[in-house]
C-alpha cells in the first residue's frame, strides 16, 4: 500500500468553479494600501504578533554569524550559536539602550560600542566594563544573570528564519498548521538560491506584490505566453488555515488530456528559460517517449500511459538519481507547480527540487507605498555542489532594477501602477472575482488580524 502523501489533499482540492467562496470577502478595501493611519494599526496588529521569515538559514552558516532583522521601527538581531541553533533578540543593549548591531556580520559576542558590555551568542551578559570601580560586577550594576540580551521567538522551517517580535508568540508548527507537512515533503530546506537572488525596493505597498503573485487570473493579460501550456480552468485551491496553495496541471488544452501527441506537444512547449528545474526533466522525458514510440514515429502508448505521467516519472527518476528523496511527494507534485500564499507575506512557486520564493514586506522608511521585496529561485543540489552554486543575495541600490525572466518582468511593472490607481481617494474598493481565491483569503485572514 502506497502510503498517504501530504501533497494530496492539494492534488484532490476544488476546481476552481467549485470554491465556497460564503467565508471569503470579495469586497477590499483600498486605503489598507496607502492609508498612514492603516500602516500604523497594521504595525502594532499584524507585523508585532505575526510569524515572518526573516532570512535564509544558509545566511548564517557558521557559529557566531548575526545580520540585522527590521521590521518598522523594530530592530532585531539573529545570530546562530555555539550549538548551531539560531536565536533572536532585541538590538538594544541592557545598559542604555544603544543598538548593537547592524548589517551583518561575524563576532564570538556582541560587545556594545557604546561602553563594552559585552554578551554571549546565547544572549548573556558576558562582563561589564568597570575601568575606575574597585568593587564586584554586582555590586556595580546587580545581577549579571538578569540582564541578557532580550530574547525574541525564532524558528527555523523549511530553510527559512521566522522571528516574532510577539515575545508570547505560539510555537511556528502552530500558525503553520495544515501546511507544514504538505510543504516540509519538498525539502526546501536542502536548497540553494541559484541564479536569482535580489532585494530590491518597489514603489508599491507590499499587499499589491502579495496580491499579484496570489492569482493565476491576470495570466490571460500579462503573461498571455503561458496560457498555451496552462489549462486555468483546471485550477485547484487548497485553503491550509491562514495559509493556502493553488495548482494548475502542465499540458495545456482539453484535446491534449486525450491526445498524446498534443500533450507531449505541450510539455515541449514549456518555455524552459522560466522553468530551469522543469528544463533538466526533458533528456529523460525524451528517452521514455522514444521507448514507446514505432520506427514510423507513431506513439504506443499502452492503457494507463500519457505524456504527462512520462514527464513524471522522469522527473521523479532525474530528482532521484540526484539524491533527492521525493517519497514524500506525489506525481503532480514532480510536473506542476504549486502556488503557495504563506500568511502573511510569502510567496512560493514550488515543484519537486525547485521553487521561486517572492517576499514583500513594509519598507523600514515607514512610507505604506513602498516595499522591499526579496525574489530568489531555489534548486535541490547534491550537498557537495550546494556552496559551489549558491547565488549571493543582491541588494539593488535605490532607484536601480535588474531584469528579470520575462513573466517576472511583467509582473514588476504592473506592481506600481497598480498602486498608483488604488492611492485614488474616491476608489474605496477592489472587487474579487472568483478566480482569486488566495487573494480573498488573505484579505479575509488579514481582516481578522486587523480586527
Ligand atoms: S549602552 Fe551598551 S554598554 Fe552602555
Ligand atoms: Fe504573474
Amino acid at each position: 500500500m502506497p502510503t498517504a502523501r501530504p501533497g494530496e489533499c492539494i492534488d484532490t482540492a476544488p476546481h476552481i468553479e467549485e470554491i465556497d467562496y460564503s467565508d471569503l470577502k470579495l469586497q477590499v478595501t483600498t486605503d489598507r494600501y496607502y492609508s498612514p493611519e492603516y500602516h500604523e494599526r497594521e504595525r502594532e496588529q499584524l507585523w508585532m504578533r505575526v510569524w515572518q521569515v526573516a532570512a535564509r538559514a544558509d545566511e548564517l552558516p557558521e557559529a557566531g554569524d548575526w545580520m540585522e532583522y527590521r521590521i518598522f521601527d523594530q530592530s532585531f538581531v539573529l545570530v546562530r550559536g555555539k550549538d548551531g541553533q539560531i536565536r533572536g533578540f532585541v538590538n538594544a543593549c541592557r545598559h542604555r539602550g544603544n543598538a548593537f548591531c547592524e548589517g551583518k556580520g561575524h563576532s564570538p559576542r556582541f560587545t556594545c560600542p557604546y561602553h563594552n558590555w559585552s554578551y554571549g551568542l546565547d544572549g548573556q551578559l558576558l562582563a561589564v566594563a568597570k575601568p575606575d570601580f574597585d568593587g564586584t560586577v554586582e555590586e556595580f550594576v546587580g545581577n549579571k544573570d538578569e540582564l541578557g540580551l532580550i530574547r525574541v521567538p525564532v524558528e527555523v522551517f523549511a530553510g527559512f528564519i521566522f522571528i516574532n517580535p510577539d515575545r508570547n508568540a505560539p510555537p511556528l508548527a502552530e500558525f503553520l498548521g495544515e501546511a507544514g507537512p504538505v510543504l516540509e515533503a519538498f525539502h526546501l530546506d536542502e536548497m540553494v538560491p541559484v541564479g536569482m537572488n535580489v532585494r530590491e525596493t518597489i514603489n508599491c505597498n507590499w499587499k499589491v506584490v502579495m496580491d499579484a503573485f496570489y492569482e493565476s487570473y491576470h495570466v490571460q493579460a500579462v503573461h498571455p505566453e503561458l496560457i498555451p501550456i496552462m489549462d486555468l480552468s483546471k485550477e485547484r485551491y487548497c485553503r491550509l488555515g491562514n495559509h493556502g496553495a493553488t495548482t494548475v496541471p502542465f499540458q495545456g488544452t482539453d484535446e491534449a488530456e486525450t491526445d498524446h501527441s498534443k500533450q507531449i506537444e505541450a510539455f515541449r512547449n514549456i518555455p524552459k528559460p522560466n522553468f530551469p528545474g522543469l528544463a533538466e526533466v526533458f533528456p529523460r522525458f525524451e528517452e521514455l517517449v522514444a521507448s514507446y514510440s514505432k520506427p514510423d514515429g507513431s506513439l504506443a502508448f499502452p492503457e494507463g500511459i500519457s505524456g504527462r505521467l512520462l514527464f513524471q516519472q522522469a522527473a521523479r527518476e532525474s530528482l532521484t538519481g540526484k539524491g533527492l528523496d521525493v517519497s514524500g511527494l506525489t506525481d503532480n507534485q514532480m510536473s506542476d507547480f504549486e502556488f503557495w500564499s504563506l500568511f502573511p507575506n510569502v510567496y512560493i512557486q514550488l515543484r519537486a527540487g525547485e521553487s521561486t520564493v517572492i517576499i514583500a514586506r513594509p519598507h523600514p522608511d515607514g512610507d505604506p507605498n513602498r516595499c522591499y521585496w526579496r525574489v530568489a529561485h531555489y534548486i535541490w543540489l547534491p550537498p557537495e555542489e550546494r556552496d559551489a552554486q549558491r547565488t549571493e543575495m543582491t541588494d539593488i541600490p535605490e532607484g536601480g532594477h535588474v531584469p528579470y525572466f520575462l513573466a517576472l518582468e511583467q509582473d514588476f511593472s504592473q506592481m506600481e501602477d497598480q498602486q498608483k490607481g488604488l492611492r485614488n481617494s474616491s476608489l474605496t474598493h477592489m472587487t474579487l472575482t472568483r478566480q482569486e481565491p488566495k487573494v480573498a483569503q488573505f484579505h479575509t485572514v488579514l481582516d481578522c488580524w486587523m480586527a
